[in-house]
C-alpha cells in the first residue's frame, strides 16, 4: 500500500527544533513548514483559487461540520469531491467537526458513542460519531482528513481531561477502522491533553501506536497564554515520530508560527488573517495596522511598506480605509489578500532561515520590527 500522505524530512535546523521538509499529497508535493488558509465552507472568504495559487497557498482547510450541514456531503460527492466542487487542484484538509461542534453548537452531550448537539443553523438535533465523521470526510474527498476528537478547555480539571484524552484515543482507533481509502486520503490523529504533560504524553503514545500518517496537536490557542502554549509544544512535539508531519491546529499569529516552527511544527492553519482582514486589520512587518483608524485617512502608503503583494503594490491605506468604512466588499478582499500573503511569505522566509541555520536571528529581527506581544 502507498499511503496517501508522506513526509520527507530534508533538513533539521542547527540551533532549534525546526525542520525543513516536504509533504507529499495526491494533489502535489509542498514545502514545509507551511501555513494553510482556512476555507470553512469550501471557499477562502473572498479569495479566488487563482489568487491563492498566485500567492503560494498549497493546502487549504475546510470544515466537515459546516459542509455536512450545508450543502451536505452528498452534493460535494456528486460534484466529484471538494477539489472539483470548488475548482482547487492543490491540497485540501478537512477538520473532523469535533472542534466546531464544541465551539458553535448548543445542547451538546458527549458520550462514548459520539456527540449529540443542536446545530447552529436551524437548531435540529444531530449526532456525530467517529464513524460518521469519517464517512463525511471520505465523501468530501480531502487529501488530509482528521480524526474526531474532543478539545477540552485548557483549564479543565485533570480528571476530566484524563477521561477525555482516553476517549479521544478510542475515537481515533474507531476512525482508523472506518476510514475507507488510506491510499487516497491520509487520516491524522490529534494529540490532546490540555496543559498536563503526562496526559499529552499518554495521548501521543496512544496515537503513535496506531501509526497515523501524520499527527496534529490540538487543544491549543484556546485562551491560554503564548508561553503556556510553547511550554506544551516543548514537551509534546518530541513525542511525535520524526518521519511524519506535525500539525498545530488553529494557530495563525505571526509570532506563534515562528515559535511553533522552532519547536518542530510543520503545518499551521488559522482563520485569523482572513477574519481580522474582513474587519480592516492588516498584519504587517511592523505589527498590526488597524486601517479603519482615523489616522490612516490621508495615509497614501501601502498597508505594509515592506510587502510586494498585489494589494500593497496597487492600493493605499487611505483607499482601503475608505472602502472598509463604506462597506465596499473590495476592501475586505484587499486586506484578506495581503494578510494571507503576509503569512505565506513569512513561512517562505522561515524556510529560508532553516536552510541557512539562522532561524533564531530571523526571529529576533522579526520580533523587534513587529513589536513583540502586539498580537
Ligand atoms: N482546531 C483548532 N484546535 C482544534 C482541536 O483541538 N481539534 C480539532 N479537531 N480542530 C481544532
Ligand atoms: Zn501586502
Amino acid at each position: 500500500m502507498t499511503a496517501a500522505i508522506q513526509y520527507r524530512l530534508i533538513k533539521q535546523e542547527k540551533h532549534t527544533g525546526a525542520r525543513l521538509g516536504e509533504i507529499i499529497t495526491p494533489h502535489g508535493t509542498f514545502p514545509t513548514p507551511m501555513f494553510m488558509p482556512v476555507g470553512t465552507l469550501a471557499s477562502v472568504k473572498s479569495m479566488a483559487p487563482e489568487e491563492l495559487k498566485e500567492m503560494g497557498a498549497n493546502i487549504i482547510l475546510s470544515n466537515t461540520y459546516h459542509l455536512w450541514l450545508r450543502p451536505g456531503e452528498e452534493i460535494v460527492k456528486k460534484a466529484g469531491g471538494l477539489h472539483q466542487f470548488m475548482n482547487w487542484d492543490r491540497g485540501v484538509l478537512t477538520d473532523s467537526g469535533g472542534f466546531q461542534v464544541f465551539s458553535l453548537a448548543e445542547n451538546r452531550n458527549i458520550t462514548e458513542k459520539g456527540v449529540t448537539f443542536k446545530n447552529h443553523l436551524n437548531g435540529a438535533k444531530m449526532f456525530l460519531s467517529p464513524e460518521k465523521a469519517l464517512q463525511i470526510e471520505n465523501d468530501l474527498g480531502a487529501d488530509i482528513i482528521m480524526s474526531l476528537d474532543e478539545c477540552p478547555p485548557f483549564f479543565e480539571s485533570y480528571e476530566y481531561v484524563r477521561d477525555s484524552v482516553a476517549r479521544t484515543s478510542r475515537w481515533a482507533e474507531r476512525g482508523l477502522k472506518a476510514h475507507r481509502d488510506p491510499e487516497k486520503q491520509g487520516l491524522f490523529g490529534i494529540v490532546q491533553g490540555a496543559g498536563f504533560q503526562d496526559l499529552r504524553t499518554q495521548s501521543a503514545k496512544d496515537l503513535v501506536s496506531l501509526d497515523f500518517p501524520g499527527y496534529a496537536i490540538g487543544g491549543l490557542s484556546v485562551g491560554e497564554s503564548k508561553s503556556e502554549m510553547n511550554r506544551v509544544l516543548d514537551f509534546t512535539t518530541p513525542l511525535l515520530p520524526e518521519q511524519k508531519p506535525r500539525y498545530l491546529m488553529g494557530v495563525g499569529s505571526a509570532d506563534a508560527l515562528i515559535d511553533g516552527v522552532i519547536r518542530g511544527i510543520d503545518m499551521f492553519d488559522c482563520v485569523l488573517p482572513t477574519r481580522i482582514g474582513r474587519n480592516g486589520t492588516a498584519m504587517t512587518s511592523q505589527g498590526r495596522v488597524v486601517v479603519k483608524n482615523a489616522k490612516y485617512a490621508e495615509d497614501f502608503t501601502p498597508l505594509d511598506p515592506n510587502c510586494d503583494c498585489y494589494t500593497c503594490r496597487n492600493y493605499t491605506r487611505a483607499y482601503i480605509r475608505h472602502l472598509i468604512k463604506s462597506d465596499e466588499i473590495f476592501g475586505l478582499h484587499l486586506t484578506s489578500y495581503h494578510n494571507l500573503y503576509f503569512l505565506l511569505h513569512l513561512m517562505q522566509q522561515v524556510r529560508q532561515a532553516i536552510m541557512d541555520d539562522n532561524l533564531l536571528e530571523f526571529r529576533q529581527d522579526f520580533f523587534e520590527a513587529y513589536g513583540f506581544n502586539k498580537e
